[in-house]
């Protein structure tokens, strides 16, 4: 499982595109922006389930001061037309209030998932709102959010591995892997 240079997840064939190393220099690269950014003033990281669990635990295991992480669940419905639905699933428990609050994603596509997860801190007083994301696809993107820390900007294709599923498949794979064409 570990190395392959391709994976067969369903019907489609997978290639690496992108190594665990790359990926943890990525992560690595979101940790020092935002100890730079909040360093040791309380954050509460939260993580966007499912595809987040992954870069969430290695975001945390080397963030270097005191901090909470929490998660939500969001899921995303295509419509019968062209745009997507989202649906929070899990929300926000924690008191929010004064609180530097940085969402954690694993991608940032259309940027749907991350207008929708938003309007969950709206009017919630708090010190602080900025996203880390560890991929994000600038082609894609067509909101106005600023996406204040990205480990990686990828081209605009599919991939699978390191938390991310193609059908609930491929989340196991330590790299990262894009559509065969
Ligand atoms: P959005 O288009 O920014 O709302 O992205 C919605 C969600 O789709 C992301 O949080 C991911 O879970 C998923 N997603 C977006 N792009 C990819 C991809 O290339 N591979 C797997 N999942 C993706
Ligand atoms: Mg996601």
């Amino acid at each position: 499982m570990k190395d392959r240079k391709e994976v067969q997840l369903h019907d489609k064939t997978f290639e690496i595109f992108i190594t665990e190393d790359e990926i943890l220099k990525a992560v690595e690269k979101l940790v020092s922006e935002v100890e730079e950014k909040i360093g040791d003033d309380n954050p509460l990281f939260i993580g966007v389930l499912n595809g987040s669990f992954l870069v969430v635990a290695d975001f945390v295991r080397r963030y270097k001061y005191n901090c909470e992480v929490s998660f939500v669940k969001m899921a995303s419905y295509e419509g019968t037309g062209s745009t997507g639905k989202v649906k929070t699933l899990l929300g926000v428990n924690e008191d929010l209030k004064g609180r530097n609050i940085v969402i954690i994603e694993d991608i940032v596509d259309t940027g749907n998932t991350l207008e929708e997860l938003l309007k969950l801190f709206g009017d919630k007083e708090l010190k602080s709102l900025s996203v880390a994301t560890l991929f994000y696809k600038p082609e894609a993107y067509k909101k106005d959010f600023p996406i204040e820390h990205i480990g990686m900007e990828i081209e605009n294709k599919f991939i699978v591995g390191y938390g991310l599923d193609y059908d609930g498949w491929g989340r196991n794979l330590p790299h990262i892997y894009k559509l065969k064409e």
